[in-house]
């Protein structure tokens, strides 16, 4: 099978760490978000992606060769000379979608849940309509598509993107499977699928919408990213606990910590719930962190206090610092000893030598 993967945009949201690396490179729980569609997309079959990029194509190619070797597929990557929108790449990427009459999966690149790829392949061939969105309920849908079905069944009768008033709490999840006729409609030009495609499909009651079981998050900002970790690590403890520290280490403390197996973990510290740690960083002595990520190679002094922060990577943290409120530290950033720093974003090799006592960017 084919999929599509929508890796444009510039990931604005996700700065500073969208400085250092595109969107889909940024490890969410250890391991970049595209990796996990990929195993997702592979674990169903799927042998055959399309990456739809128009941002530093380069860097992207380079570590997704991997990956090919790696799963035994064949990526291909289909670069915009502007951005063409969610709708406009399908067009561009026609050749490989279009090759054989079997449907093919697309998704947004900032997505995490369990994907449902197989079943969601078994419900669209059951209805044999052109489309079919995956959904989610969400308490605040305003920054959503939103789906309205006909009364009793899954055929979608209408899709709003970001409604200003409320129509439904039913959300278009970001994961779809169509029928290659939907490139009949798309032209090779800017384009959104949810404004100008969805639309139009749910009047002419082409587009279903497939229930989605579980958590899910659009990790495309760094409090839902950190949501989306929570969420991510509390589904690994119900179903892989073995991947997680085990609760019983001194150094656990509330459950869900993920610890990459390079990490070194000083005397007497506190970490959890809801840590992530990258690879190769060092953590001293006394050292309290929960509901936080620590990417690769970072550095955090003993004392420190972090919470609901992303540490991004080959940072340092000084002794006795003190980091909260969806701080958001870039790469090679370092904070001197004692500092304290609330809501902070700062931007890659700064040097904080001053307390940031209310959200403010660092640049
Ligand atoms: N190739 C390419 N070109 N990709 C793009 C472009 C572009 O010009 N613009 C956006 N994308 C990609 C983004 O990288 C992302 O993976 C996806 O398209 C959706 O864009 P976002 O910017 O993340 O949109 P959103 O989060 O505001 O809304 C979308 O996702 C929601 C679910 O998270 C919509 O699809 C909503 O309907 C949906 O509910
Ligand atoms: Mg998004």
């Amino acid at each position: 099978m084919k999929a599509l993967i929508l890796v444009g945009g510039f990931g604005t949201r996700l700065r500073p760490l969208t400085l250092t690396l595109p969107k889909p490179l940024v490890e969410f729980c250890n391991k970049p978000m595209i990796q996990h569609q990929i195993e997702g997309l592979v674990k169903a079959g799927v042998t055959d992606i399309v990456l739809a990029v128009n941002y530093r194509p380069e860097i992207m190619e380079q570590i997704l060769k991997k990956y090919e070797q790696q799963y035994n597929i064949r990526i291909t990557f289909s670069v915009e000379t502007e951005p063409l929108g969610t709708a406009g790449p399908l067009a561009l990427a026609r050749e490989i979608l279009g090759k054989d009459h079997l449907p093919f999966f697309v998704l947004n690149s900032d997505i995490i849940c369990e994907y449902p790829f197989e079943l969601l392949r078994d419900f669209h061939a059951a209805h044999g309509k052109e489309g079919t969105i995956v959904v989610t309920k969400v308490e605040e849908p305003s920054k959503y598509g939103v789906i309205v079905n006909h009364l009793g069944t899954t055929c979608i009768e209408r899709f709003v993107e970001k409604p200003a008033e409320f129509v439904s709490n039913k959300i278009n999840a970001g994961i779809y499977i169509f029928n290659p006729e939907i490139l009949d409609r798309i032209e090779l030009k800017p384009t959104s699928i949810e404004k100008e495609i969805f639309p139009l499909m749910a009047h002419e009651q082409q587009l279903h919408a497939f229930e989605l079981d579980g958590y899910w998050m659009d990790v495309g900002q760094p409090k839902d990213f950190l949501t989306g970790t929570c969420m991510y690590l509390a589904n690994l403890a119900k179903k892989q606990p073995q991947l997680l520290v085990n609760s019983e280490c001194e150094f656990v403390y509330g459950g869900n910590v993920l610890v990459d197996p390079t990490a070194k973990i000083g005397k007497d510290c506190r970490i959890g719930p809801n840590v992530t740690i990258g690879p190769n960083v060092v953590i001293g002595d006394g050292v309290r962190l929960q509901r936080c990520v620590v990417l690769e190679g970072t550095r955090i002094k003993d004392f420190a206090w972090v919470k609901n922060s992303i540490i991004g990577w080959h940072s340092t943290l000084g002794r006795w610092t003190r980091l909260e409120g969806v701080s958001v530290l870039g790469d090679d950033v370092s904070v001197n000893d004692e500092i304290y720093v609330n809501g902070g974003c700062v931007l890659p090799h700064k040097c904080i030598a001053n307390n940031i006592t209310e959200p403010q960017i660092i640049m």
